[in-house]
């Protein structure tokens, strides 16, 4: 143990003279913390950095000798370098105010940070910290002292004392140390056989100095060789893991990269992995110890108990983790078979010939009706068809039905949606993760049918396993292959099975072990029998994992094999499904190349569930930006109406059908009476374009008068008013016809904070009059009441009213566009313009009306209506068919029944407070604006300068936290907010939250 260091008189000006007097250098000394040496940072006047390091007094000089030598040895290569004083010794001497002899040292500035200063850590810099670790190791093998072979409390192979010391601890922290201690005590021997080596031995979060690099920083060096010592090389790395997995809600996921990273660098050797585990958890309780001792012997020192309440929190988290299961996972991070029994299992299975006969005699089925389960499966439907068993049962008796010799069967390792309880999700580094991969084959047979035994064994489990979509009765039995354990798992079984079988009693090859369940005892599923192999059960006493996380398959399937490599049954095989890569292969190849994608890992998503949107793999996406699937993705009501009315009838408007009245009425109830008569069509582009066709045909005029930074569709008509197209990337200006007046923007527009409205109605105004100027009528005006491709921006109170005023005195009509803010969005309201009090002539409705389905409209006065009606038929394809219009009818019902527009102003509000609290602390959330849950958040400096870096970086580190956004306006500095309005308040929490902790990250500040 290092004694405590005392330093008397030598503060930095007594340091700056020694430094001078014995390397020639001169500068400003800097105090940095330290457990022993005293250390100062110097800067020289040209700018060259070092670290001055004085030792306390009675320090042996080996001690400084062998820190000297490991840093020549390492020459400087990620590690500081050795500076010689002015008579080429490594180390300096001089003696103190008290006569005593003291060492100096002068090593490189490494600059950068340390890793404690770190926010956030990647899995590619703990990866890149598992590198260096790792060559630091590689290097350190051919290094040797005598004094690395010294009696030292950190060394962890001299662990052991730390069990003297546990009377320090309460009683829960006690059992804690305890377990670790023990565990460690039982792998002594195999332990002292693993390889030795020379080791830096304490790469925590103060001795890893990273790059300054704030979006992908590098590790510079391990700094501080004070702790080094020659003991098992696999010490280092599970010191270096100990530190970097704090502070995380999943430190064994964390701490994978690192071991990969140290593999790849210092291949680790199969038989060392099995005890990383118990040598993390003995690293932390070597620190608690420590620090519960350091607290009592010096009470004053905080240095030294830094790490103590992490290295707690940790510890009570990495107790929790099965040991074998840590094993697992870090042989798969190296590249090894996560279970090592697992090529053998697969060698003898190969040989096996098992009947599906033998599982259930009774039924005399041998082959199999391939049921798909997946997440993108359609048979599935959503979670109110899947979660009604009778519907369910009664789509699988109609497969059966036709199938009658068939064993309706499969879902090994499929990703599912069908897990719905809470005991399905958890907390992960990522967010909230589910649980959602398949372990086991499903077997959906009828309740009370017989299961048997497939091999000789043991019962080791027969539990009631109750609770919502748990197990009911679950029986487990171990075998043998070839003197190694695996284990059979038969799951959602009668409860009579349970009580039919003893723990610890011989079941015969082929013995009935019980029986499938009902759906009372099942776990509330369809009755089926999951049937799962294993090869290690992982501490389980009454239950054992049917289903893992994504992040796992790949361990779980090693331990958990594949039950079909018994029964070789071709239509029991994973089925393959198109992957990612293919479907970006595709696109490139047929799809035009302006259709672009987003993000840098494009998502591929296979079904909608209210706020969320699901990937291929299962994973949940809270959508931010869908103002399309406007009542909540694929709202079974929305979904009914539209398969109903598709299997009924689908035609064009031209015979009478109540589908097309019904919505009109239903639609134009929700406007001023004014807004009486309506115009069905397919999208928002059509929709603008037939206003425009009005507009010109009741005004004789094609002048229009549009907003800066505005989108109105991608028509021809429709990109020549939309400035946000054609003043973009591609654009080649505006077209003669069309007149912009700027976006009236009262935070970073013309004109600026409050009572700007007057000004930008002049603007218009203004425009008006060059019109009038050049002998041309206006025709109209087409405008957002909230600009959304403009970044979201408000319009100043009074500037719809003025501008209105304007136009319709120049003889033009107003068009409002609702494409995005309509039906409630906007929470006080349901229609954005009225936020301002007026009343247009014209009102386009596209996205939220069909929520996803292609339906917009057309709503105008009966007398524009009339005049546009001069003789020309107004026909359209599909616009205002049958099931179009019982989608938006439902749509319209949903939102009313579901009260929808009043979460939106709720949650909105809240959501707003929420940003706008953040925006107080974090000066480059410039504006929080919009209304409901049509809200925007600006990205800007000091000096209003946009930070569109800082905006994408947010919405990215987002995407890893399972929640999607957007950004947007000119400067894509705007983060939008539009999720649909299912969004609850428990989603807007999770927002928050999230985003709460990217504001912190090192990008932001
Ligand atoms: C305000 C606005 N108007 C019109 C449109 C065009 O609608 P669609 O894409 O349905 O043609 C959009 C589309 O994003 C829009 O945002």
């Amino acid at each position: 143990m290092h004694s405590n260091p005392t330093h008397w008189s030598i503060d930095s000006d007594k340091a700056a003279q020694l430094l001078k007097s014995h390397y020639g250098i001169g500068g400003k000394l800097t105090l940095l913390p330290g457990e022993i040496d005293l250390n100062f940072k110097v800067t020289t006047a040209d700018k060259k950095q070092y670290v001055f390091k004085i030792a306390p007094e009675g320090v042996d000089s080996d001690y400084l000798d062998f820190q000297q030598k490991i840093l020549l040895h390492l020459k400087g290569q990620e590690a500081p370098q050795v500076i010689s004083d002015i008579n080429q010794n490594p180390t300096a001497v001089f003696y103190d105010d008290q006569g005593e002899k003291r060492f100096m040292r002068l090593l490189s500035w490494i600059s950068g940070r340390v890793w404690s200063q770190v926010n956030p850590y990647s899995e590619t810099l703990r990866y890149r910290l598992g590198v260096s670790c790792g060559s630091l190791t590689q290097r350190l093998q051919s290094f040797d002292h005598p004094y690395a072979h010294r009696y030292f409390e950190w060394d962890l192979a001299q662990g052991i004392w730390v069990e003297a010391h546990l009377s320090l601890f309460n009683k829960k922290q006690k059992a804690t140390l305890q377990f670790f201690i023990d565990s460690f005590k039982d792998i002594q021997e195999p332990y002292q056989a693993l390889r030795k080596s020379v080791v830096h031995n304490d790469a925590n979060d103060n001795n890893i100095i990273v790059s300054e690099d704030t979006i992908d920083p590098s590790i510079r060096s391990l700094i501080d060789y004070g702790d080094a010592i020659h003991t098992q090389t696999l010490n280092d790395l599970a010191i270096c893991c100990a530190y970097a997995v704090m502070d995380v809600p999943d430190p064994l996921e964390a701490a994978l990269p690192v071991v990969k990273g140290y593999h790849d660098s210092f291949p680790l050797e199969a038989n060392e992995l099995a005890f990383l585990y118990i040598l993390i958890g003995m690293r932390l309780v070597v620190s608690v110890t420590k620090s519960a001792i350091n607290k009592i012997e010096n009470p004053s020192n905080e240095y030294l108990g830094i790490s103590e309440k992490p290295a707690w929190e940790l510890l009570q988290k990495w107790v929790t983790i099965d040991e074998d299961f840590a094993h697992f996972r870090f042989r798969e991070a190296c590249g090894l078979e996560p279970h090592p029994n697992y090529s053998d299992f697969v060698a003898w299975a190969k040989q096996e010939e098992v009947s599906l006969r033998g599982l259930f005699p009774t039924l005399e089925r041998t082959s199999v009706f391939p049921l798909d389960l997946s997440v993108s499966s359609s048979w599935v439907g959503g979670e109110d068809t899947f979660n009604d068993l009778d519907y369910f049962q009664f789509k699988l008796n109609q497969i059966q039905k036709t199938n009658s010799d068939k064993l309706i069967a499969g879902g090994y390792l499929e990703p599912r949606s069908l897990y719905t309880s809470s005991a399905y999700e958890k907390y992960g580094n990522e967010g909230l993760e589910k649980r959602c991969i398949h372990l086991g084959v499903d077997f959906w047979v009828p309740p009370t049918t017989p299961v048997h035994a497939l091999y000789e064994g043991e019962v080791v489990m027969a539990v009631n396993d109750e609770g919502e979509k748990a197990y009911g009765g679950m029986i487990v039995l171990r075998h043998t292959f070839k003197k190694v354990a695996f284990y059979s798992l038969y799951g959602h079984l009668s409860k009579k099975s349970i009580t039919n079988v003893q723990i610890g009693e011989k079941v015969g090859n082929g013995a009935c072990i019980g029986w499938i369940g009902t759906v009372t005892e099942n776990g509330n599923w369809a009755p089926h029998l999951h049937f799962q192999l294993t090869l290690s059960l992982l501490g389980y006493q009454n239950d054992f994992p049917g289903v893992a996380y994504h992040k796992q398959i790949q361990t779980w399937q090693s331990l958990c094999p594949d039950p079909n490599l018994l029964f070789k049954s071709a239509d029991l095989s994973i089925p393959s499904k198109v992957n990612s890569d293919t479907l970006i292969k595709d696109r490139k190849a047929h799809l035009g190349r302006g259709m672009s994608l987003q993000y840098q890992t494009p998502i591929h998503v296979v079904r909608g569930a209210g706020a969320f949107l699901v990937d291929q793999n299962g994973r949940h996406y809270l959508d931010m930006v869908n103002n399309v699937a406007h009542v909540g993705h694929e709202h079974p009501k929305v979904v009914k109406a539209g398969q109903l009315q598709m299997g009924q009838l689908n035609t064009n408007t031209r015979y009478l059908h109540e589908n097309i009245t019904r919505l009109a009425k239903r639609l134009t109830a929700t406007l001023p009476k004014e807004l009486s008569v309506v115009h069905f069509v397919n999208s928002g582009s059509e929709a603008n374009e037939l206003a425009l066709r009005m507009i010109k045909t009741v005004t004789g005029s094609n002048q229009i008068l549009a907003c800066e930074s505005g989108y109105h569709g991608n028509t021809n008509a429709c990109i020549d008013i939309s400035s946000y197209k054609f003043d973009g990337k591609g654009g080649s200006g505006k077209p003669e016809q069309v007149h912009i007046f700027p976006i009236p923007d009262s935070f970073r527009g013309k004109y600026r904070g409050v009572d700007t409205a007057g000004d930008y109605v002049v603007e218009v105004e203004e425009q008006i009059a060059l019109l009038e100027q050049q002998q041309k009528k206006v025709g109209g005006l087409i405008i957002e009441p909230i600009i959304s491709c403009g970044g979201q921006i408000e319009l100043p109170k009074g500037f719809l009213q003025g501008a209105f005023k304007a136009i319709r005195k120049a003889g033009g009509l107003c068009v409002v566009d609702e494409v995005q803010t309509g039906c409630g969005r906007v929470g006080s309201h349901f229609w954005g313009f009225e936020l301002h009090g007026v009343v247009p002539d014209i009102v386009t409705i596209g996205k939220p009306l069909g929520n996803g389905h292609p339906v917009a409209a057309v709503v105008c006065t009966p007398e524009i209506a009339s005049q546009f009606n001069n003789g020309m038929e107004f026909f359209n394809t599909f616009g205002g068919n049958p099931v179009s219009c019982a989608i938006a009818h439902e749509v319209l019902e949903v939102i009313e029944e579901d009260k929808l527009q009043e979460n939106a102003r709720i949650v909105g509000n809240f959501l707003k407070l929420g940003l706008s609290e953040l925006a107080k602390k974090h000066l480059i959330l410039g504006e929080v604006r919009g209304q409901g849950l049509f809200l925007g958040v600006e990205f800007v400096n000091q000096h209003l300068q946009p930070l569109a870096a800082q905006a994408d970086y947010m919405i990215n580190r987002m995407k890893t936290f399972g929640v999607l956004l957007s950004t947007d306006g000119p400067d894509h500095n705007v983060i939008k907010i539009k999720p649909p309005l299912v969004f609850s308040m428990h989603h807007a929490r999770y927002f928050l939250n999230h985003f709460s902790l990217v504001l912190q990250e090192d990008f932001m500040k």
